[in-house]
């Protein structure tokens, strides 16, 4: 198979990997947090530089060790992510967007700790963080290969595909891999079970099985579209 020859069919090709999830600060000590771990986009990274790949990661707050061989760029904010992920999308063949970033930060950031004050409580404004998967696919260059995640739950309006295929459209990337999470979606109930849908929303692809087996189907999938 391709996999087998000496250099990886990745060889040549440059991939930036956002991975993890991003924080936004209160104020000196406290933050707007997510659960992601990081997993998925690590293991993208190491089955990448495996098949030979050039591989960049932009961790926000990830505690797993990576691989040899594989640049990693430590971020915090979806601020600092979006400035790190654009500048090393300028020279990458692709570039996948598996990072949870925060869609809200608070409007200001206390510069002291806040205090308690009687019994009342406390109220954040909280603004919209940068799009930063829509920015790439407004900056792409010809041939380059855009990548997005989606975590969907099914809910009264529509199902996991249906709000993928309709976030599909609105993002515009070359590929959106939709995750199911939650229960009666309809997808089985192996760990990990993604759909792969183009810009106009259609299927284009399916995996399912560990991280590993997933990242690897998804760059698969992202190589025959490089240059295309
Ligand atoms: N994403 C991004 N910048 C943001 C928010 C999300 O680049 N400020 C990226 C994520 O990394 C992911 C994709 O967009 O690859 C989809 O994220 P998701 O949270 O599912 O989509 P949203 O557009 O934020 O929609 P919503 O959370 O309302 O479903
Ligand atoms: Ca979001």
């Amino acid at each position: 198979t391709e996999q087998d020859k000496p250099w990886g069919d990745l060889h040549g090709i440059s991939i930036v990997i956002s991975a993890g999830g991003t924080r936004e600060p209160i104020d000196l000590v406290r933050f707007l947090g997510n659960r992601s771990s990081g997993r998925q986009g690590f293991a993208l990274a190491e089955a990448a530089r495996e098949r030979g790949a050039s591989v960049t990661v932009v961790a926000a707050n990830v505690a797993l060790p990576l691989g040899e061989g594989i640049e990693r760029i430590d971020v915090e904010t979806s601020q600092e992510l979006g400035a790190a992920v654009k500048a090393a999308a300028q020279t990458a063949d692709v570039v996948i967007m598996a990072a949870a970033v925060a869609d809200f930060r608070p409007e200001t950031v206390a510069g002291h700790k806040i205090k308690k004050s009687s019994d009342s409580g406390l109220v954040l404004t909280l603004v919209q963080t940068e799009d930063v998967l829509s920015a790439l696919v407004a900056s792409r260059r010809e041939g380059q290969v855009i990548v997005g995640f989606a975590a969907e739950t099914g809910d009264g309006a529509a199902d996991v595909l249906e709000h993928g295929r309709r976030k599909a459209r609105r993002k515009g990337a070359d590929l959106l891999i939709v995750n199911p999470v939650g229960e009666g979606m309809g997808f089985g109930d192996v760990p990990n079970t993604v759909a792969m849908l183009d810009a106009r929303g259609e299927q284009v692809g399916a995996a399912s099985g560990s991280k590993l087996a997933v990242a690897h189907a998804i760059l698969d999938k992202a190589r025959t579209l490089v240059g295309a």
